[in-house]
Parts: structure tokens; sequence; C-alpha cells
């Protein structure tokens, strides 16, 4: 088979730079969608016509070509004279012996079962046409059949009002034979509504040529909605994470509202996960049995193990988090973080590039950045790794079982030994020897007989 996508078209009421088809559904461009959906078919051709955006859309194309799937051809439609002359321009990229598979670019929804479907309905020889009834048909191509049987569409713009009232659609995207393709692509005329060559009038020809028609549903009106507005855009968003809901639903993760969730990427679960409102998932995230992601949480190419508990309002980037850990209210875990089991991590936190081992804890207000901590270490309020000196970046060592107390800046690079204490507020410029006390406030002093001054009367 082979698969050719349209994505010459404008856009225009995107409102954007941006070529439609570039423009994001789930943090991936609808584009993208469509060849992922396209190359899961195992196509011998793929082939995408473009035409507005200039190099934008084939350099993207190219760039997801080489990810290694069904390779990916692209052809220029210069310009833009129809769906007809879109499909001419792939010509000389598909399989004359093959039935040729046409989608669009800006329909992103549609599921390889349903154009499995089409493309069995079609077999080796018939055009088969993806179809629906929609309640409100307005703008779209409708399905002509006599006796049951299609005999042509007719474009909106061209319809009679009898032919209006049809409910029946062109979704547009169809299986046509390709080799009778280059005839009646030859064929088509312009003397339309729209003065362009309608891939739509192939259907006519078909069936004065004997060749049957058929067609095939989808299992959802949104599998066949195209994209031409950031309304629309938004809608099919919706209606996407919608979809995801439900297959983590299915698969036994609880969510608190299917309608407040944002998955971006693939997440992961394991059994018994919870999932509270308002969160989002970016890149690759793993939950293990039994965690619970806070309200208003974004876990960015995370993982986190078995247990952990992720309270509301945390920002978790490219990290792990062990099993059993608390973290949150309100933290931020960056980069490079790496927390071992049962580790606590409360408000107002931020690690940065850092390992912390099983049982340590930084409560509240603290900054760790480039630093490894031991277990059972206790990091205090308002405490500070000064990792950077302005022009490099130094790591912190903090050893098993030290007490850092709170407000302490630890100026690295530096060494906290196992088991030692600093007093608060100690700026660590030196290492800390192990199991010892280690200070660097001033001793507190209080003046006898000092009053405090009165205000002075003018
Ligand atoms: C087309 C169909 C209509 C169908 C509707 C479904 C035709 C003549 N009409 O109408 O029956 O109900 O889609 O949405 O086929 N494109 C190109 N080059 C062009 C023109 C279009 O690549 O010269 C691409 C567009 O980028 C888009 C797709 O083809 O991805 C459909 O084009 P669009 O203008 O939206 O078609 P409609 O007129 O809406
Ligand atoms: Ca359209």
């Amino acid at each position: 088979m082979n698969v050719v996508i349209l994505a010459a078209g404008m856009g225009k009421r995107m409102q954007s730079a941006l070529p439609k088809v570039l423009h994001p559904l789930a943090d991936k461009p609808l584009l993208q969608h469509v060849i992922n959906t396209a190359r899961s078919l195992k196509p011998k051709k793929l082939c995408v016509i473009y035409g507005h955006g200039g190099a934008a859309v084939p350099s993207a194309v190219q760039a997801w070509g080489e990810d290694g799937g069904v390779a990916i051809d692209t052809a220029l439609q210069q310009p833009q004279l129809g769906t007809g002359h879109a499909v001419m321009q792939a010509l000389p990229h598909i399989d004359a012996a093959a039935p040729t598979l046409v989608l669009y670019g800006d329909v992103p929804l549609t599921t390889g079962a349903s154009l499995q479907r089409l493309v069995e309905a079609a077999g080796d020889d018939k055009l088969a046409i993806l179809t629906v009834e929609q309640a409100n048909p307005f703008g779209l191509g409708r399905i002509i059949r006599e006796d049951g049987k299609i005999v042509r569409i007719v474009e909106e713009k061209d319809a009679t009002e009898a032919e209006r009232a049809v409910k029946e659609i062109n979704s547009g995207i169809m299986v046509i034979p390709t080799r009778y393709l280059t005839g009646w692509l030859d064929a088509l005329q312009n003397n339309n509504a729209q003065g362009e060559y309608y891939l739509t009038d192939i259907v006519a020809q078909a069936v004065a040529a004997g060749v049957p028609v058929v067609s095939a549903q989808p299992s959802a009106e949104w599998e066949v909605a195209g994209v031409n507005s950031k309304v629309q855009l938004a809608e099919l968003e919706r209606r996407h994470q919608l979809n995801i809901a439900h297959a983590l639903l299915e698969k036994g993760v609880t969510l608190m509202d299917p309608a407040r969730i944002d998955v971006r990427g693939e997440l992961i679960c394991g059994r018994d996960v919870t999932i509270d409102v308002g969160c989002v998932f970016e890149g690759r995230v793993e939950l293990g049995d039994g965690v619970t992601i806070g309200a208003h949480s974004v876990l960015v190419n995370a993982r986190v193990a078995a247990g952990a508990k992720i309270k509301p309002f945390c920002h978790i980037e490219d990290a792990l988090v062990g099993e059993q850990s608390v973290i949150g209210p309100y933290a931020r875990l960056r980069p490079g973080t790496e927390l071992g089991q049962d580790v606590h991590i409360g408000n107002f936190v931020e690690i940065k590039n850092s390992k912390v081992a099983a049982h340590s804890k930084a409560n509240h207000l603290a900054y760790v950045g480039d630093a490894d901590i031991g277990s059972r270490v206790n990091i205090g309020a308002g405490v500070i790794t000064c990792n950077y000196d302005g022009v490099n970046k130094f790591r912190t060592t903090i050893e098993d079982e030290a007490f850092i107390g709170s407000d302490s800046q630890l100026v690295a690079p530096v060494t906290v030994g196992k088991g030692a204490t600093l007093g608060a507020g100690t700026t660590l410029t030196k290492d800390a020897p192990a199991g010892k006390l280690t200070i660097s406030r001033p001793k507190q002093l209080t003046i006898e007989g000092w009053k405090r001054p009165v205000k002075i009367k003018k």
C-alpha cells in the first residue's frame, strides 16, 4: 500500500506564521500524528504533499524520517490547485501496483483500526471512502447514493438544495486503486464553484468505469475531524486528552477528573496509581505502583518509584524519585535529581543535579545543587549549597547522618563528614569533620545596661 498525506493547504484561519500541519496537538505536530498512524499501517511508500510554509514542513518531515520507520518522501505542490492536483504530485513517488490511501495532514486523530477497515473494504480493486453521518454537514462534500450505491461526491458549494440535505459526508480519506489513478486525475476538470481540481470527482469516473465504490465508517466522528482554526485545534486537544484519560482509567489508574489531565507524551502507570486534577505530563513519565500525584503538578521525563507521594503543585523534570518518597507541596526537582528511598522534600525546596540517598530530608526552603547527599541526612530550613562562583560550578558532598543546621551556606567544593553537625547559620568554606559540631557563627553576647534609644521631641 501507498500512503499520500495532503498537507499543502495554507490554514489561513489559524492566524499564524506556523504552517497549519505543524501546530501541536498534545505537544506533537498534527502532521506527526498522521505520519505515526500511517506508519503503523506499514505502507510501502509514504509521501507528504506540502506547499504553504516553505521549507518548514519538509524539514520537519525529514527529521521524523530519520527515526527508522518507513521512509518518508515529500513532494511540493505549487500552486495549490485542489486536492486532485495535490495527489497528482505524489504519482512519481508511489507504487502503481499497490492501492493508495489518501490522508489529510490536518486530520490528526484517525485511528489505525478505522483505516485498516477502509483498506480491507477497498481490497485490491475497489475505491473505498471513509464516510460519516453528520448532524451538521455544512461545508463538507456530500456522498450521493443511488439505490444505496455511491455514485459521486458533490462539494457544498456545488450542491443543489436536495444534495445539501444529505448528512453522509466525505471525510476526504479514501483508498484508490492506483492503476486507475493517473487516468482519473488527468481527466479532472476545474469547472466548479471553486475552480479547483477536486479529488472527489474521481468517484463519478470510477462508477462510469465500472470500478466498485464502497465506504467504511470510523468508530467516532472525531476520527475524521480536521483542524482549520484554533477553536477546532482546542476541541481536538480536549478530545485527544479525554481518549488518553479513558485509556488510563481502563488500565486501572484513578483520575480524580478525567477531563482535567494533560498527557503530552507517554505516561506509563503501575497498579493503583492516583492522579489528582490539573496535572501535566510531558515526555516519558513512569509512575510505579501505588504512586499518588497531587493536584496541579507538572512532571517531565520523570520516574517516580512505587509508593511515592507527590503532593500538590510540584514541578519535576528529568528526575528520579525513589520508593516511598514524599515530595512537596511546592517542590521543584530539576534535571539530574536522583532521590533514593523514603526521601522527604518539602515546600519551596529546589534540587538540581544532585543525588539524595535513602531516608534523607530537606523539608523547607532550601537549594541543593550539584550535591551528593548520603542517607539519613537532615537539611534544615533555608540551607543553600553555593555551587556557583559566577564562572564555575562545584560539588558539595554531605555524608550519611549529617545534620545541616538551618540557614547554613555550603560554599562548594566542600564536604561534610559522616555524622557531622553544622550549627545554624554556618557559612561553611572548609570541610566539616565527621562526627563533630562545626559552627561559623560569632559567639552570642548580651550587653548589660544597654538601653533602647528614645524618640527626641522636636
Ligand atoms: C475536502 C473535500 C470534501 C471533504 C473535506 C473534508 C475535495 C474537493 N473536497 O474539502 O469533500 O468533505 O475535504 O474535510 O477534496 N490540500 C492540498 N492541496 C490543495 C488543496 C488542499 O494539499 O491544493 C490539502 C489541505 O491542506 C487539507 C486537505 O487537502 O489537508 C483538504 O483540503 P481542504 O481545502 O480543507 O478541503 P475542503 O475544501 O475542505
Ligand atoms: Ca478542511
